[in-house]
């Protein structure tokens, strides 16, 4: 059906005058109307607190925690007291963070992931099954999701495993203090030893790659880190005052793993093990695996449910002293992604990021139905999708003869250029769902960041005819009459495999559309649909022509965060340029113009001069079509009325997706409305690997 809907879309494209704008054109800078679209109810972003409102660490006279741990844990000797388990100083939710107030324990929050976990070494990579699943379980040196609702002038990450720190006089190293005190969800002290586990043998070591994708370069080049005490750790940096790598210390780049758990499998220390079996030590189903995070998995049932229960010894509190979270359990229901919205609107789930477009409409119809069980916000920032195409011509991912001749084609300009224009955006976007919500998007930086620049930009309009004169010129020509193009210097047809997901409808439709557009201009692509775990792994390694990808990067929404990934900046960070077995990046002259601008804007401290350096990248990455945008949309967040504590305005995805953003640990239930959605009430995790005694 799908692929019917798009002959006829694909047909109507053909029969359309071509664009009026026939060459890339400047953009005119006119309004967004992504902006203005009439989709914002519920935007009103605070953008007025300090850093300061949200989070703090102090002593309170007094702690507690649910009536029931401390009756049937700590009063029977199966758990020490709570002021035992807290740090001296634990972090405190400022008033600020909590438009409800303090809240109450117990309940259940119900939410759904279309992703699967494969298992819980994110160090080594592992995914557990995103949709938030690690979010809830993960914490990271600083946080930045709630910084949506920080000033800007006063924007920085918020403390969080690293509760404070100090730049030298000269700005060459900053050193961080950790929390003191406070203990993994198995009891287990956390110190520096588990951030330098993380570093030493999980970012540094050139065969594991960590989930988030950390690596040596991700904190500058040439950066070290060493322990100076078991709460001190110690940055020094090439260059003064990289003030955005605290961005990169939150969620996913630096959040370690707890290190009495995974030092013993890791090959450095245990001869035995090979790499492959320090990735998958810890599949899914061992479950009750130590965390920092507020919830710990304590039941895995494959293509059903996992199920959290609140981690005894988590480090966060309230104004009022009491332990955090406030939810006694989080589920996972492991469905479909397009079901997570389908849940919410039901009732039975309380939390979704809308962020497929076919589901818009919908979701409108019924939040306006008296008595819906959810509210629905609208937020200015959403997704955006992409093909990248593999640039390294030097044997990454190690393509075979066809492979590896695409890639030299995907390295010429105006073959990039040709597939550019030849993608009519406006189809894609009608395609995924008809009105104002879905736009164009060309590529490179997005227009909701604070670092786009309109006039920098590029543009790249629908214009078929003016492709294949791209094409012809560039000796890229159907040298056997069959109607299609062939590699150049008479070689067979050009095939080019586009790897995407088949998880959403979107992936679907856009990978589709691709296919058609790229065959009008006499291009054959060939969809490799695969899913979740195993697209990532084909991305990290390489092995593709083309990938369709949602949101390239973090940066594309804040630039400040991770503008590491906006260029190949080392020869194992990017996304679709990487060193091949030599260890050599083979850069084009614009690549190296763009990591240039990347590490100008990286260096100065100077907002002017950051301005004009975003600009430069911009206007170098979309003339030379350095990614093929193809649409962008804002999305939704639903949440079921019985939710307190969410912040007003909150974007689906800025600094980080809603599920950080929202700070899960301090929503909760109203008592009055309570009851009946935890499955293993009373119970708390149990302990990890335990052997028989
Ligand atoms: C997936 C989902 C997002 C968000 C993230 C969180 O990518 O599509 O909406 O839930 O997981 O990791």
């Amino acid at each position: 059906m799908e692929l019917r809907r798009w002959s006829r879309m694909a047909g109507v494209a053909a029969l359309l005058p071509l664009a009026a704008c026939s060459a890339p054109a400047p953009s005119t800078g006119v309004a967004d109307p992504m902006a203005t679209a009439a989709l914002a109810p519920g935007g009103g972003v605070q953008h007025r607190l300090l850093p300061a409102d949200l989070v703090g660490f102090r002593a309170l006279p007094a702690y507690a925690e649910p009536a029931w741990v401390t009756r049937d844990f700590v009063a029977r000797g199966r758990l020490p007291p709570l002021a035992e388990r807290l740090p001296r100083q634990p972090l405190v939710f400022g008033t600020a963070a909590m438009p409800d107030g303090i809240g109450h324990y117990g309940d259940a929050l119900r939410q759904v992931t279309g992703g699967r976990p494969e298992g819980w070494n994110t160090s080594a990579g592992q995914s557990q099954g995103w949709g938030g699943v690690d979010i809830g379980t993960m914490e990271c040196l600083t946080r930045t999701g709630p910084l949506f609702m920080v000033r800007s002038d006063a924007l920085q990450p918020l403390p969080n495993l690293a509760r404070g720190w100090t730049w030298s006089a000269g700005g060459h190293q900053l050193t961080m203090d950790l929390i003191e005190g406070a203990r993994w969800s198995d009891g287990y002290p956390f110190t520096s030893d588990d951030v330098m586990f993380f570093w030493t043998d999980n970012v540094l070591d050139p065969q594991v790659s960590p989930l988030g994708g950390a690596g040596p370069d991700s904190f500058g080049a040439g950066t070290r880190l060493e322990a100076l005490g078991p709460y001190t750790i110690r940055w020094t940096f090439r260059q003064p005052f990289p003030e955005d790598v605290l961005y990169q210390m939150a969620y996913g780049k630096f959040c370690p793993g707890p290190a009495h758990v995974l030092r013993p499998r890791h090959p450095r220390h245990n001869p035995r093990n090979s790499y492959a079996d320090y990735r998958n030590a810890f599949p899914a189903a061992r479950v009750n695996f130590p965390v920092m995070g507020a919830w710990v998995v304590t039941e895995y049932r494959p293509d059903d449910i996992l199920i959290f229960r609140r981690n005894a010894y988590y480090w966060k509190v309230d104004a009022a002293g009491q332990q955090l979270p406030y939810f006694d359990e989080l589920q996972y229901r492991l469905l479909g992604w397009n079901d997570r919205d389908i849940q919410v609107i039901a009732g039975t789930a309380d939390l979704a990021n809308v962020e497929v477009p076919g589901n818009y409409v919908e979701v409108l119809r019924q939040a306006a139905k008296p008595g819906a069980p959810f509210r629905i916000a609208f937020g200015p920032r959403g997704a955006a999708y992409a093909v990248l195409m593999n640039l390294s011509g030097n044997g990454w991912g190690e393509p075979d003869a066809r492979g590896q001749r695409v890639r030299l084609l995907n390295r010429t300009l105006a073959f990039r250029q040709a597939v550019s224009l030849a993608m009519d955006r406006q189809a894609l976007a009608t395609t995924l769902v008809k009105g104002p919500f879905v736009l164009p998007y060309a590529g490179g930086i997005l227009p909701d960041t604070p670092f786009y620049n309109a006039a920098a930009t590029i543009q790249w309009g629908h214009d078929a005819a003016r492709a294949r004169t791209l094409l012809d010129g560039a000796g890229i020509v159907d040298s056997d009459g069959d109607g299609l193009r062939n590699f150049p210097g008479g070689g067979p047809d050009i095939e080019i495999v586009l790897t995407a997901s088949p998880d959403t409808a979107t992936d679907r439709s856009l990978a589709e559309g691709v296919q058609i557009f790229a065959r009008e201009i006499g291009l054959r692509v060939i969809l490799r649909f695969v899913g979740g775990t195993q697209r990532d792994a084909a991305g990290s390694s390489g092995q593709f022509d083309w990938l369709l990808t949602r949101n390239n990067s973090t940066e594309l929404i804040t630039v400040v965060q991770g503008a590491d990934a906006l260029a190949p900046m080392g020869p194992y960070t990017h996304a679709f340029h990487r060193a091949g077995p030599g260890g050599r990046l083979d850069l084009l002259p614009y690549e190296r113009d763009m990591v240039a601008a990347v590490q100008a804007f990286q260096d100065s401290r100077v907002p002017d001069a950051r301005r004009a350096a975003m600009a430069r990248y911009q206007a170098i990455g979309t003339a030379n079509a350095n990614t093929i945008g193809l649409v962008r949309f804002p999305g939704a967040l639903i949440v079921n009325r019985r939710i307190a504590n969410v912040p007003a305005g909150l974007p689906i995805f800025m600094f980080n997706w809603a599920e950080d953003a929202i700070m899960r640990e301090r929503l909760f239930v109203p008592r009055s409305r309570q009851g009946g959605a935890e499955l293993r009430p009373g119970t708390l995790p149990g302990c990890f690997d335990c052997r028989p005694s």
